[in-house]
């Protein structure tokens, strides 16, 4: 369990919080008692966000963001701090999949679009996160890649690529950004039960319940397990931890 006091006050940005994992970890930042900027692309599911994490005198804001765009995360991050003074935890977890196939039958701009989100996106919010905890000496960033992202994914060529890249990133930038007292770490999800997780196979119960059941645990996750773990990453318990990619799979790498 997060040691739960340490996030009292604290203000966290969280990005593609208008679903799944980053809505889970929006509310329970906020249960917590961390001010939650929630972000995302989609408004209406951006303010359902909001609502269901302030639910219980939580503090959640929705604050449109699309993280491809350089002039949109810097509107956020200086939302935030306008807001409430400063920024001390950034979850970057918005990102997409859409490869299914062999490279050199890939599509070039299914590949460019991957990158986009998943590596540009997080480089964008990191630089601008980064200058606001530099700022202020102190800080701590979980950005979301994957299981993917330290192990080779059969047919996801793209998606495995731009997770080992979110990988690189946070260990470079836990070294480079220690001295600043902040703390730079990786999750990397297996199989969540989440929207992504629905296209790959909702429209197939038996090939669902085949990869359920080869998993160690004989299930997906849930958003709410990945949260326990992004909130831990950003609380006091997890001082001394930085440079790590940490897997939430259910026991899927250890196999
Ligand atoms: N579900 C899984 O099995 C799984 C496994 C490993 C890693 N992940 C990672 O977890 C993260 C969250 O995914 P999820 O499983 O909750 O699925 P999801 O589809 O519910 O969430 C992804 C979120 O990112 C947002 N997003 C996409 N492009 C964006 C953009 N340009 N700007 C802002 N937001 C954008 C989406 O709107 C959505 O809210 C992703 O980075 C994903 O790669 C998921």
């Amino acid at each position: 369990m997060p040691d739960n006091r340490s996030l009292e006050g604290k203000t966290a940005i969280i990005t593609g919080a208008t679903s799944g994992i980053g809505r889970a970890t929006a509310i329970l930042m906020a249960q917590l008692g961390a001010n939650v900027v929630a972000s995302g692309r989609r408004v209406a599911e951006g303010e359902e966000t909001a609502r269901l994490a302030s639910v219980d005198g939580g503090v959640c804001r929705f604050v449109q963001c699309d993280v491809t765009d350089r002039s949109q995360v810097e509107a956020l991050v200086r939302a935030t701090v306008d807001e409430f003074g400063r920024l001390d935890c950034a979850f970057n977890n918005a990102g997409l999949f859409l490869d299914s196939g062999r490279l050199h039958e890939a599509d070039d701009e299914m590949f460019a679009r991957t990158m986009e989100v998943n590596v540009t996106g997080t480089w964008n919010c990191m630089k601008a996160e980064l200058a606001v905890m530099a700022e202020q000496g102190a800080g701590a960033i979980v950005n979301d890649s994957s299981i993917a992202g330290i192990r080779g994914s059969r047919g996801r060529p793209a998606y495995t690529a731009a997770k080992h890249a979110v990988v690189g990133l946070s260990r470079t930038c836990a070294l480079d950004y220690v001295r600043y007292g902040i703390r730079v770490n990786a999750i990397c999800p297996g199989p969540i039960d989440t929207a992504m997780m629905d296209e790959v196979d909702s429209h197939d119960a038996e090939l669902r319940a085949r990869r359920e059941k080869a998993l160690p645990m004989g299930r997906y996750g849930t958003s709410e397990e990945v949260a326990g773990l992004v909130a831990w990453l950003f609380s006091d318990a997890a001082a001394y931890v930085t440079g790590q990619a940490y897997a939430v799979d259910g026991g899927l790498s250890a196999s």
